[in-house]
């Protein structure tokens, strides 16, 4: 292995985010809105995806300049097919500690055995509402969030870490903060709270649409003894507390509030095998067509620490309305999230 590279602002490289595919089972308003993302969405053709083979060769390199967590997401990625196969590929690479995946969990009940069987032990899966008739707006598809809940607690009896992801909108879920609160942590699954973000150019964010961690935590403590927890490592992303008294936690993930760009070691390999510095990044660097060309591995490595180490990064820190309306972003179905 090579030595641990660092960015322009010291950063090291420690995870990476890899999107396995651009297509989603759910139409979220704030990500995928249904009117935009029709029937006749012009998705990724397979040939453009990354394969499994140059996902793993790909990530083997990240690993050996210091990635040591591995993020499955998408758009959906239970949709990508035969995943568990990609899951236990990069399981096997020297250097990956942890491994996880963010799911909207639709097809969670159907692939959760496989994915434990090959080492999977965490999933991430967001919910917004436990409101059937919000849940199933806010999803464009109309699933009932029973479904989910239902799924959740398969995977979490079959023993896999699970940990609920909400992004609040205020107006439109932010009165379902308490009972899903109420809801998880009677259930002893972690509950994160997502400050809503701009990412992508379709979902008409503004600051005035976020509920901060500070109004949340309010909100939360008005009824809960909360106390905080340490980082579990350095850049955790979710600031994390536990109920007094019991060990259900619940995190918050403030990248409009109190950005975190300062510890940020994220990488992300959009599916059609482009690497990102930034969830906000405009441009990727194409590490597809390399491959595809014969690159070798010293040259792919060459050129993904090049990137790493040009990196500069900090949108959230710099965040205004301006650079929210006005920067051409990715949509994160793409880049994944
Ligand atoms: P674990 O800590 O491994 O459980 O996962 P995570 O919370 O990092 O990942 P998850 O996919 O569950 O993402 C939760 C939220 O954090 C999503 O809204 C992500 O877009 C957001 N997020 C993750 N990493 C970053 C980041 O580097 N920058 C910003 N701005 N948001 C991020
Ligand atoms: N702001 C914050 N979080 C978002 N997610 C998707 N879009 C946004 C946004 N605009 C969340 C999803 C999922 C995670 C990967 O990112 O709900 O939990
Ligand atoms: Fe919703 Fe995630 Fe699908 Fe986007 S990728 S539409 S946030 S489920
Ligand atoms: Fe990292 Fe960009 Fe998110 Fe800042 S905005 S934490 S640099 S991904």
């Amino acid at each position: 292995t090579t030595s641990p590279i660092r960015d322009q602002l010291q950063r090291p490289i420690r995870d990476l985010r890899i999107s396995v595919t651009d297509r989603c089972n759910f139409r979220c308003t704030y990500c995928m809105p249904k009117e935009l993302f029709g029937d006749d969405y012009p998705f990724m053709p397979k040939h453009e995806l990354l394969t499994f083979e140059e996902m793993s060769r790909v990530a083997r390199l990240f690993a050996s300049l210091g990635v040591k967590k591995i993020r499955l997401t998408g758009g959906e990625p239970l949709l990508r097919r035969d995943l568990p196969e990609l899951l236990e590929k990069l399981l096997r690479i020297d250097g990956i500690e942890d491994m996880g995946l963010t799911t909207n969990g639709l097809l969670l009940k159907q692939y959760a055995q496989s994915l434990f069987d090959k080492g999977l032990r965490r999933v991430n899966v967001s919910l917004d509402a436990l409101d059937p008739e919000l849940f199933g707006h806010m999803n464009g598809r109309g699933i009932q969030p029973e479904v989910i809940l239902d799924n959740i607690d398969f995977a979490h009896r079959l023993g896999f870490k699970v940990k609920v992801n909400m992004v609040v909108q205020k107006g439109m879920n932010d009165h379902e903060i308490l009972p899903m609160a109420k809801y998880f942590k009677d259930k002893g699954i972690t509950l994160c709270f997502i400050e809503f973000m701009d990412v992508g150019n379709d979902n008409e964010w503004s600051f005035n649409r976020v509920v901060t961690k500070k109004e949340t935590y309010e909100r939360l403590s008005a009824i809960y003894d909360l106390e905080p927890l340490e980082e579990h490592y350095f850049g955790e992303v979710a600031k994390r507390y536990r109920y007094k008294g019991t060990n259900a936690e619940v995190g918050f993930i403030t990248s409009v509030s109190e950005s975190f760009c300062s510890t940020c070691t994220r990488a992300r390999l959009s599916s059609d095998g482009k690497f990102y510095t930034c969830l906000f990044a405009a441009q990727g660097f194409d590490l597809r067509d390399m491959i595809r060309s014969g690159a070798t591995d010293e040259e792919l490595l060459q050129a993904i620490a090049s990137v790493w180490e040009k990196r500069s990064d900090r949108y959230s820190d710099e965040r205004t309305e301006q650079t929210a309306r006005n920067r051409k972003k990715k949509n994160m179905s793409y880049m994944g999230g």
